[in-house]
């Protein structure tokens, strides 16, 4: 048997581990034998020679094996959720959740804060008054198993291994590593006792994965290995350019959702909801195809259903239920900012990096891990690429606290635009989809 510092030879030389010597570094790391150190050496060893998907699956497996495993066993139906890389004014769990619910497949959730120029569901649902995300295990399951849905923060119990070695990567400069990803978001997912996940992988300006051909290099290899794991998984792979729908910031971004479920809401938020609903119907077996399952998502909302489940896990979850039918109770800042076009043309660009650090400045997001957000503040983004503005239109307004602090926000959201004589070309919302 190799002890830990052999194991870490091998790697750092190139070689593969089999599945117990994965685990049993794992074991150590968990239990003090292994320093922080030598899980830094591991990891930048791993980070320079890959993991193949045997290995990330062990990895996963033991990180999952770390804490809880959900037992979700006395919840009928097939359990399916939905996970995103992250972008901005990505609020798409939101209204899914509640949607996909209503339409016969349980959704158990476990989200994340907002963290860099990404937002967070958690903080988006906080703006909720009174809405808890920090529900025991055991009220998650049950909410699940009575709502349908039940959306909450990773506990201490959920994947502990995965926290202590994200914090250790943070400050090692081992995150973009694509098996090492992997098994962080998959070993949270598959802790939450689901049979089927749907990935929204997010590609462009405002997401992880800049370009096309590394975001299906992450999207592959998180289906290769959630199948392997035993989980029926597909991904999509959606444009991450332009902020997804107009708001941008935790108040605005829940009252958007919302809309969605009322019928309303902007349409490329509408198609993303409508596109990983369907496949999570599918993989929850509510629905044939796509197509069928559509239908059955519009008849949701149109019927009401939706929103009813909404209105049960908000109440379920310690919320004000009545922010439901009337979103607008959703406290938003009292000033406005209008960022104005300098000049008529066509947009022909809306940078959602850009317009997700500038929300983070104005306190809608955080820069370390231990800030709290201001849920009013917050950006609307009235233009997108391929709109057209004459002088003077508003590209965007900024819902602020303190107008007089606002210009050198409004400025650098103004520079996340660009105005051109002719149209770009038309940029799709779906990029590619994966199975195995
Ligand atoms: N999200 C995660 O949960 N883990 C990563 O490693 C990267 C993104």
């Amino acid at each position: 048997m190799r002890t830990n510092v052999e194991l870490i030879a091998a790697k750092r030389d190139g070689q593969r581990l089999a599945d117990a010597e994965i685990r049993g570094l794992i074991a150590s790391f968990m239990d003090g034998t292994l320093a922080d150190y030598q899980m830094a050496s591991f990891l930048m060893a791993t980070f320079f020679r890959g993991l193949d998907d045997a290995e990330t699956v062990a990895l996963t497996e033991a990180m999952l094996h770390s804490g809880k495993v959900l037992d979700l066993s006395a919840v009928a139906g097939t359990k399916v959720d939905k996970h995103s890389t992250g972008g901005v004014g990505d609020k798409v769990s939101i209204c899914l959740a509640p949607l996909v619910a209503a339409c016969g497949v349980p959704v158990p959730m476990v989200s994340g804060r907002g963290l860099g120029h990404t937002g967070g569901t958690l903080d988006k649902l906080e703006a909720i008054p009174g809405f808890r995300t920090d529900l025991a295990t055991e009220d998650f399951a049950r909410i699940v198993g009575t709502v349908g849905t039940c959306m909450i923060g990773q506990t201490k119990d959920i994947a502990p291994a995965d926290k202590r070695i994200y914090a250790l990567r943070d400050v090692t400069a081992t995150v973009e590593c694509i098996p090492l990803i992997v098994a962080s978001i998959l070993s949270k997912k598959l802790a939450e006792g689901i049979d089927g996940l749907v990935l929204d992988v997010k590609v462009g300006r405002g997401a992880f994965m800049k370009d096309l051909e590394s975001a299906r290099t992450l999207a592959t290899a998180l289906v290769r290995v959630g199948t392997r794991a035993g989980k029926r998984v597909v991904a999509v792979l959606t444009s991450m350019n332009a902020p997804l729908g107009e708001a941008v910031g935790n108040a605005l971004e829940t009252r958007e959702a919302i809309d969605v479920l009322h019928g309303k809401g902007p349409a490329d938020l509408v198609e993303c909801t409508m596109v990983l609903g369907a496949e999570m119907l599918v993989l929850g077996g509510q629905a044939k195809d796509t197509h069928a399952a559509r239908a059955r998502l519009a008849e949701a909302i149109s019927s009401g259903a939706a929103l009813r489940v909404m209105e049960r896990m908000v109440a379920a979850q310690g919320g004000d239920p009545a922010v439901v039918a009337e979103p607008s109770r959703l406290a938003i800042a009292a000033h406005e900012v209008k960022v104005a076009a300098h000049e008529a043309g066509c947009v022909t660009r809306a940078d959602a990096l850009e317009i997700g650090l500038a929300a983070v400045a104005m306190g809608a997001g955080r820069t370390r891990a231990d800030q709290n957000v201001d849920p009013a503040v917050g950006i609307s983004v009235h233009k997108k690429p391929g709109d057209r503005v004459a002088r003077g239109d508003a590209l965007a307004t900024l819902h602020v606290r303190n107008p007089s602090a606002a210009a050198a926000i409004a400025e650098r959201v103004a520079a996340a635009f660009d105005v051109g004589a002719s149209a770009p070309a038309p940029e799709p919302l779906v990029l590619g989809r994966i199975e195995v």
